[in-house]
């Protein structure tokens, strides 16, 4: 088996090979002067097995098409299987026609990467694990709550209790609690599809002098954790935390958090962040074994 690390996963499809003991092909690559990407790898993967690690984010646009480009380049090469691991999916939000006339975002590009030559399809908390339906291909969905869970475990929380922000958490926050052995609440979260203006709200949790930990699939703005985050402390929580997979943070977003009393965000290395301290890689490591 040979890992190509993607130009967007580099640090994180060498951790991947290391666990599996696969040795790796690099990709040089770069960017032409007007921003095209140009990709060409160093080694041959003729008849080979091959895990490409290439993420999403940021700039989606640009690692969606370098994510194209290499899958349909090592099939091209004659690789026997192309094992697609995106760590991050972008787009996977966008999973229905919300309003009339709109693109399936997720649809398409799953398709593209079917139609690329991809055999498997491996990703982490995708916004909804039922998109993946949409794949002809072997599709996994992996569950960051593992690594999540063990790292919160370590940090020895006082009585925590862990809350998802929205609805569309609750699972994840389920995992996390049974883990931590914690009580477990939600909020419900309503998003203007027009303005994006974000409301939150939820029933009291008796979180007086604890800690409290908000987790969600990722966290872009910070809008959604910092609207639940206002209400924990209002509610007095000792500390908030707020744990995602994927720490998307946009600028201004850990501004947002800390101002509505955010007092530590965690993320994981779907996506490389300044809070990306829990690792993915013997997650996904597990899966390819
Ligand atoms: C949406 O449903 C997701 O699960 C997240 O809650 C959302 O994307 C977070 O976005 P933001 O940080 O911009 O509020």
């Amino acid at each position: 088996m040979i890992v190509v690390p993607g130009p967007s996963s580099v640090d994180l499809g060498k951790r991947i090979a290391k666990l599996i003991s696969a040795r790796t092909v690099d990709l040089d690559y770069k960017n032409f002067p007007d921003g095209e990407s140009y990709l060409r790898l160093s080694g041959s993967v003729e008849g080979e097995d091959i895990v490409l690690v290439q993420t999403t984010y940021p700039q989606q646009d640009k690692r969606l098409v370098e994510l194209l480009l290499i899958i349909d380049a090592l099939k091209d090469l004659g690789a026997r299987r192309v094992r697609a691991v995106v760590p991050y999916m972008a787009y996977a939000r966008q999973d229905t026609r919300f309003r009339e006339g709109e693109a399936v975002s997720i649809r398409t590009l799953f398709r593209l990467i079917e139609a690329a030559g991809a055999d498997e399809f491996y990703t982490v908390d995708v916004h909804k694990e039922a998109t993946l339906q949409a794949l002809g291909i072997k599709a996994r969905n992996l569950l960051g709550t593992e690594v999540i869970s063990e790292h919160l475990m370590a940090l020895g929380l006082k009585d925590p209790y862990v809350l998802s922000p929205d609805k569309g958490a609750i699972m994840i926050a389920k995992r996390v609690a049974e883990r931590l052995g914690a009580e477990c609440g939600n909020f419900e979260k309503t998003r203007d599809r027009i303005t994006g203006a974000i409301t939150v709200k939820g029933e009291a949790a008796d979180v007086r002098g604890r800690d409290a930990v908000l987790v969600d699939d990722m966290i872009s703005t910070g809008g959604t954790i910092a609207n639940a985050a206002r209400i924990l402390k209002e509610w007095g929580a000792r500390r908030v935390l707020a744990a995602c997979t994927h720490p998307l943070l946009v600028p201004g977003a850990f501004e947002r958090m800390r101002e509505a009393g955010v007092d530590e965000v965690l993320g994981t290395d779907t996506v490389s962040s300044p809070v990306s301290r829990i690792s993915v890689a013997p997650l996904i490591a597990k899966e390819l074994r």
